[in-house]
């Protein structure tokens, strides 16, 4: 059955399903447009998420705007969320059962939103949301096709942060992300 947002929220707000709670300062439910053609799915919240609530708000949710703006779109036209919506502590990775602990949710919001493309942030991101091991270097700019939604894998904002050689390749996703919104406003 499908779950409205107002039920979506309340059940992660009082989510305890993880050891994630623990630590929390706020949940990270996701922002943006709830119709939105693309949607943006990261790893978790960091510090500043964890603080304010909201997700890509520190300097990789910059770097993420810059991207979006770059691809002509504003970050209130797509929805933005991530995998875990709480904190894992020190940033760390989130593990195997804290992401299935919360992958309904993230199953719960791309049915809401219905988007026709989703950019999948980074290998985590990847992992749980296609159940699939996949190697950013490797299989980013690569379409993958499920029930008529179309994935993107593409470099994590931090990683482009880290080194920023790799903002060419990323770069060339972002433009393969714009042509296939147009195309399918198209079809
Ligand atoms: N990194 C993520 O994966 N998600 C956020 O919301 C912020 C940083």
């Amino acid at each position: 059955m499908k779950v409205s947002w107002a039920q979506l929220y309340n059940d992660i707000g009082e989510c305890e399903k993880c050891r994630l709670c623990e630590t929390r300062t706020n949940v990270v439910v996701g922002e943006g447009d709830p119709h939105a053609r693309l949607m943006f799915i990261g790893e978790g919240p960091g510090q500043e998420e964890d603080r304010q609530g909201r997700p890509f708000v520190g300097r990789s949710g910059e770097l993420l705007t810059r991207m979006i703006q770059a691809i002509g779109m504003e970050r209130t036209e797509v929805y933005i969320c991530n995998v875990v919506k709480c904190r894992p502590p020190k940033n760390r990775n989130p593990e195997p059962d804290e992401a299935a602990a919360c992958l309904n949710y993230l199953r719960g919001q791309v049915a809401l939103v219905r988007p026709k493309v989703v950019v999948l942030l980074g290998k985590v991101a990847c992992q749980y949301t296609l159940n699939e091991q996949v190697f950013i270097t490797r299989d980013h700019g690569v379409w993958r096709e499920r029930k008529g939604v179309w994935f993107m894998p593409t470099f994590h904002p931090s990683a482009l942060l880290r080194d920023p050689a790799k903002k060419r390749d990323a770069w060339e996703d972002f433009k393969k992300i714009r042509d296939k919104l147009k195309e399918l406003s198209e079809a």
